[in-house]
C-alpha cells in the first residue's frame, strides 16, 4: 500500500506554491459573505455545507452573515482518496427539507463541476425553489462541464494546479493549511 509518511507530508506542505496568503482567503471570504448578504438578508436561506472540503469556507463564511439563515450540510465526494477522476459518491443527503427554500450550496472548490451539477439537481428533485452556489476557489480552465455555469459567489480565481488548504485536501491531508497551496510535485 502507498502510504505516506508523516515526513512526506511535511515535505508536501513545505514544497508547495502559496497561491494565496491566508489574509487574501480572509479577505475573499469577507466580500462573498457582503454579496450573499445584500442578496439574499430576507430570503431566510438554507446553507449546505459540501462535506468535507467546505467546512473551513463555510465555517468562516457564516460569521460574517448578519441574517436569518439555516445551515444543513452533505457529503458527495468526486475524488476519495484519489488525486483525478471518479463519479460523485454521496455519502450523506442533507437532513432538511429543501421544499420551497432558498439553498445556497458551499464548496470549497468548483473544478469541472459534476460535484456541485449533481447536488444542484438533487436540490431540484427536493423542491428548492431559488438555488444559489458559492464556492471559495474557481479553477480556470476549459475542462468545465458543459452544463455547468460560473458559480454565483467566487472567493478566488486559480489556475489550474492541484490545490490544498482552507478545507481543500492533498490525499486526505492538510485541509488545515492556513492558505491556499498548489502541490510542487
Ligand atoms: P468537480 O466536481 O470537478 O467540480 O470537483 C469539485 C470537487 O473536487 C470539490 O468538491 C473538491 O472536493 C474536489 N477538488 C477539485 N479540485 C481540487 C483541488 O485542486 N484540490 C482539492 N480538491 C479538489
Ligand atoms: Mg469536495
Amino acid at each position: 500500500m502507498n502510504q505516506i509518511t508523516t515526513e512526506g507530508l511535511y515535505k508536501i506542505y513545505k514544497d508547495a506554491e502559496c497561491i494565496f496568503s491566508q489574509q487574501q482567503v480572509m479577505q475573499s471570504i469577507q466580500r462573498v459573505g457582503e454579496a450573499i448578504q445584500a442578496d439574499l438578508s430576507d430570503a431566510n436561506p438554507i446553507f449546505l455545507i459540501v462535506m468535507k472540503g467546505a467546512a473551513v469556507f463555510a465555517g468562516q463564511l457564516l460569521t460574517h452573515l448578519d441574517m436569518p439563515l439555516e445551515v444543513d450540510y452533505l457529503h458527495a465526494t468526486r475524488y476519495g482518496k484519489e488525486t483525478s477522476g471518479g463519479v460523485i459518491t454521496w455519502k450523506v443527503k442533507p437532513q432538511s427539507s429543501l421544499e420551497g427554500r432558498t439553498v445556497v450550496i458551499l464548496d470549497d472548490i468548483l473544478d469541472e463541476g459534476h460535484t456541485l451539477l449533481s447536488i444542484q439537481e438533487y436540490c431540484k428533485q427536493n423542491g428548492a425553489s431559488v438555488i444559489k452556489t458559492a464556492v471559495l476557489v474557481n479553477k480556470r480552465h476549459d475542462r468545465r462541464h458543459p452544463q455547468m455555469n460560473d458559480a454565483d459567489y467566487v472567493g478566488l480565481e486559480a489556475p489550474d494546479k492541484f490545490l490544498f488548504g482552507y478545507g481543500m485536501d492533498f490525499k486526505e491531508y492538510w485541509r488545515n493549511a492556513p492558505g491556499i497551496y498548489a502541490v510542487v510535485e
